[in-house]
């Protein structure tokens, strides 16, 4: 009987397609720009340490716990923290806290999609030999400026525009077809062209030896050790412990609330242990052997240590659209080498940008009981007018302080509450057992101890350090000028106010509906 009162929600086809999507979801541009650019900036092999501290000890617990909160959740058909949290802490606070879990991925997607249009425009530009004779890392830097119309009156280019617009259509059409039929199917094509095209890239880079021969140390393996020799003295640098988390948390879309969001679509008697350590496996290997031997070993045989320090310096949006077109130009076969790069980076960056928003989605469809059609419109019109901030303001830094809220500081805080109310408010017996439900091997121990203890005290140490840290410089808006601190001002009330209307919708669910508190 009550069987049929529940609505029928989606499912993940197969179980394959389940790791993929999951993989999708978390292998993105974290893994190709953002990790080697934080790995050469962070005493390179020494960043490793505290990187494998905070999978070991944050992110493969946090894993598990995001995956059984969402597989619990989705058999009583809420598939995002707001309605997810009341299940485990009977509170009436507990449904606006959960509601950080469908702002934050929102906010990341909306500008993150800006980023994922560029990816498209260079596959063409790759594919057009638009950027092609350009000799000099100026120039390219200058070719990337002129795309992105940072210059210009409006602050964004006709040709950007464009292409953003392009990306949204290509993101919604996928939307529409909702799990199966949309984020299934483009991750099971997706993810293995991704790692097919990725291998090919690493193996020519491996092949690729010393380019001048007048240079011969600038190499591809001294570009290796240049990421990988370990710099010990960085280790008693927090800011190289606060970096490595940042960087397990965005590459693993980790304490976002968005793997809730895709496990909640497992059925009840899917595992999660072993799913949820595959698709980390997936992702690390995807960000250390993939993204590490990519982009700083090819800068490094180019420009040697002195070039590469400056390129890490550049950043990540440098490191993909600058640095990358200009050395993969150079080499034999470079339209197939750069239209590679760019095309893997769109794949990376699509099912990315799809989980981003999937949270808003789902949240709409479950709590509002909106259809499938109506909540993906309504998502993507958000992320399209909003995306206009980061768009408009990216020469102002709006989509710095955006990245700062959501990425950094939100991601922080909103993991240590999940962990608490998913641990402790719980139970540790109840959250235990949920892990371990219908799974093939067990999690270890270990763990149960690690999720109590360890995990908790160490994200809020690293909370507590981020905000003291960062948070004064970045509210006080240290020597910002009078235009960009608009620009960041508006950043700020855009998420304020998609908080907003997110308490205001879940007040009116649950005046109506009345079962969770
Ligand atoms: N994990 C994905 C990436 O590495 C997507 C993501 C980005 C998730 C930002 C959360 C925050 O790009």
């Amino acid at each position: 009987m009550t069987e049929n009162l529940k609505p029928k929600r989606e499912a993940w086809g197969t179980r394959i397609g389940l790791v993929l999507a999951m993989a999708g979801n978390a292998t993105g541009l974290g893994n190709y720009l953002r990790f080697p650019v934080q790995a050469a900036q962070n005493g390179g092999g020494a960043f490793m340490i505290p990187y494998f501290c905070a999978l070991l000890f944050l992110a493969v617990p946090l894993m598990w716990c995001e995956w059984a909160m969402g597989r619990m959740g989705g058999e009583k058909g809420h598939g995002t923290t707001p309605g997810i949290f009341p299940l485990l802490w009977k509170h009436p606070l507990a449904k606006y806290i959960g509601a950080i879990g469908v702002l934050l991925p929102v906010a990341v997607g909306i500008y993150y999609v800006y980023v994922q249009s560029w990816t498209l425009a260079y596959t063409f530009f790759a594919v057009l030999g638009k950027y092609a004779g350009i000799a000099s890392k100026e120039g390219m830097s200058q070719f990337l400026s002129n795309f992105q119309g940072v210059n210009s009156a409006w602050g964004v280019s006709e040709t950007a525009y464009v292409f953003f617009l392009a990306t949204m259509a290509v993101n919604t059409i996928i939307l529409m077809g909702g799990i199966q039929k949309g984020v299934e199917r483009v991750a099971n094509w997706g993810m293995p062209v991704l790692i097919f095209l990725s291998i090919m890239l690493v193996i020519r880079i491996l092949t690729l030896g010393a380019p001048d021969p007048s240079q011969p140390d600038n190499n591809v393996w001294n570009g290796m050790g240049f990421i990988w020799n370990p710099d010990f003295s960085q280790l008693t640098n927090s800011k190289v412990w606060l970096a490595a988390a940042g960087q397990i948390f965005f590459t693993l879309s980790v304490g976002f609330g968005m793997i809730q969001v895709y496990a909640s679509y497992l059925r009840s008697k899917d595992d999660v242990v072993v799913n949820g350590l595959s698709t980390t496996m997936v992702n690390e290997w995807g960000e250390v052997i993939l993204g590490g031997t990519i982009a700083i070993p090819i800068a490094y045989a180019f420009f040697g240590p002195v070039g590469t320090v400056e390129v890490a310096q550049g950043g990540a949006f440098n490191l993909g659209f600058a640095t990358m077109p200009l050395v993969l130009d150079r080499l034999p076969m470079s339209l197939l080498c750069g239209t590679s790069w760019f095309f893997l980076l769109f794949i990376a960056g699509t099912l990315s940008q799809i989980a981003l928003v999937y949270p808003g989605i789902t949240f709409l469809q479950d709590e509002l009981k909106w259809s499938r059609k109506k909540a993906v419109a309504v998502i993507s019109a958000l992320v399209f007018i909003a995306a206009h901030i980061p768009i408009l303001g990216l020469r102002n830094g709006a989509l710095d302080e955006i990245d700062f809220w959501a990425g950094t500081f939100g991601v922080g805080l909103f993991a240590l509450m999940e962990v608490v109310i998913f641990v402790w408010i719980f139970k540790p017996e109840n959250a235990w057992k949920e892990i371990n439900k219908g799974a093939q091997v067990n999690a270890p121990k270990i763990f149960l101890w690690i999720l109590k203890y360890v995990t908790p005290v160490y994200l809020a140490i690293l909370f507590a350090a981020w905000a003291i840290q960062q948070g004064p410089a970045v509210l006080s808006m240290e020597g910002v000028s009078g235009q960009d601190a608009a620009w960041r001002w508006a950043a700020r009330l855009l998420l304020l106010g998609i908080f907003a209307v997110l308490v205001f919708l879940i007040r009116r669910a649950w005046k109506k509906q009345e079962v969770l508190p």
